[in-house]
């Protein structure tokens, strides 16, 4: 998606962009919900759609009438300004409306969205709702693919979303350090282009000397973290984090499993296989990237130290479009510098989700979107494999709880 395409057509490439995700998916598979956190495919249809016929249609069209009054409410996911909700641990249970009535739905408001776009009659609040309508369903396309991969780990016949071929070998060589002087720096978004408001305002704050790794943390890595003991040395992990681990038998990430040879293998989007020592080990929660730093003698990065460090612009790293689905490897910078702070992985920071000085939550519905969010959960950065390259920016903030693994998270060390 081009970022300076007209509204319409980034509207159609987005749109089209997520049709595309569900192309492999039987009716079976985009009906089913594997645990609370996640939703079927065919709700991401449907509430993606929801939000275009809710925060544009319903205020911008003559006459406007809902495609179908009962999805205002199926498909609301937690906006209560807007109204009741069906819960969320039960999206799997709605085996109507069918697919093909979503699809219709999908359908129907494309066409009403579309014209007011080809005639540039939008008003301009509903422009800015559209700009958050579009980057709202380029977060759900990265959220269904967390979703499936979730959905077929729990099915023994471990199914393949899209058959690969795996990229060459790269070697991401020895981690080392990039020092930084800290000081007065500011972070957050400026100026006009597209910035959801948790990111805002751009503000100054002050960050002492530090020293950022090169790349994220290997498999191999993490494999010598398991093997010293890792999952059972309490001094290592935060007491949140060692209860969880406890209560859920966690000796390894999310997605691994031990074959009988006693060598691990992982799930990946193209099937099971394998870990290979020099990708970025994924799929881990924030206890996990906790208790590994503190057992490499290091730390996670603030998020003000991350923002500073990350001064390459995205896109050396592997999105969405690249088709690869699972992290690899990139070779080392020739001068040692940070490389891969954008894509493969998101990089769990030590910094608490909460809002910057001077936050203020839009009006409306749309100030349920980030706001209310801001307790207990903590700031993750620099997009991964299944972000679209064209949604993640340096001061993106995106936010998961400290148990959480499904997402595509990994480890960057600091100290
Ligand atoms: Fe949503």
């Amino acid at each position: 998606v081009e970022p300076d395409a007209s509204p319409l057509a980034r509207y159609r490439a987005i749109r089209s962009t997520t049709e595309w995700l569900i192309d492999p998916l039987s009716a079976e598979d985009c009906a089913i919900q594997s645990m609370p956190d996640m939703s079927p495919a065919k709700w991401h249809l449907g509430h993606t759609t929801w939000f275009f016929e809710t925060m544009i249609l319903e205020s911008t069209e003559a006459g406007f009438r809902p495609f179908d009054a009962s999805f205002r409410v199926l498909f609301n996911s937690y906006y209560n300004t807007v109204g009741e909700q069906h819960p969320r641990p039960r999206r799997g249970m709605l085996s109507r409306p069918g697919l093909d009535r979503v699809r219709q739905y999908r359908s129907d408001v494309d066409r009403r969205m579309e014209r007011p776009l080809r005639d540039g009659t939008l008003p301009e609040k509903a422009l800015s709702a559209l700009e958050v309508g579009l980057n709202h369903e380029q977060q759900h396309q990265e959220l269904l693919l967390m979703d499936v991969k979730h959905l077929f780990s729990c099915n023994p016949l471990r199914p393949t979303y899209r058959p690969l071929e795996e990229p060459p070998a790269t070697d991401p060589g020895d981690l080392t350090w990039s020092d930084f002087p800290g000081g007065s720096v500011a972070i957050g978004h400026e100026g006009n282009g597209f910035a959801f408001d948790n990111e805002r305002p751009r503000h100054e704050i002050l960050v002492q000397p530090f020293s950022l790794a090169n790349r994220p943390v290997t498999c191999g890595e993490y494999l010598e973290f398991m093997a010293d003991g890792g999952y059972r040395r309490p001094e290592l992990w935060l007491s949140d984090g060692w209860e969880v681990a406890d209560r859920h038998g966690w000796e390894a990430p999310l997605y691994w499993e031990r074959d009988e040879d006693g060598t691990w293998s992982l799930l990946t989007l193209h099937g099971p296989r394998p870990v290979r020592g020099e990708e970025p080990v994924v799929h881990v929660s924030y206890y996990e990237a906790d208790a590994f730093a503190r057992w490499a003698g290091a730390r996670l990065p603030q998020e003000a130290e991350w923002e500073t460090a990350a001064t390459s612009p995205p896109g050396e790293g592997h999105f969405l479009e690249g088709g690869s689905l699972h992290p690899a490897p990139v070779a080392p910078a020739d001068d040692g510098s940070p490389v891969q702070l954008f894509g493969d992985v998101w990089e769990w920071t030590g910094s608490a989700y909460g809002p910057y000085p001077g936050y203020r939550p839009p009006e409306g519905a749309l100030g349920e979107y980030n706001g209310k969010f801001m307790c207990n959960q903590m700031v993750m950065r620099g997009g991964a494999v299944v972000t679209p390259a064209s949604h993640i920016r340096r001061t993106y903030r995106n936010f998961f709880y400290p148990h959480m693994r499904w997402q595509f998270g990994g480890i960057r060390l600091a100290r």
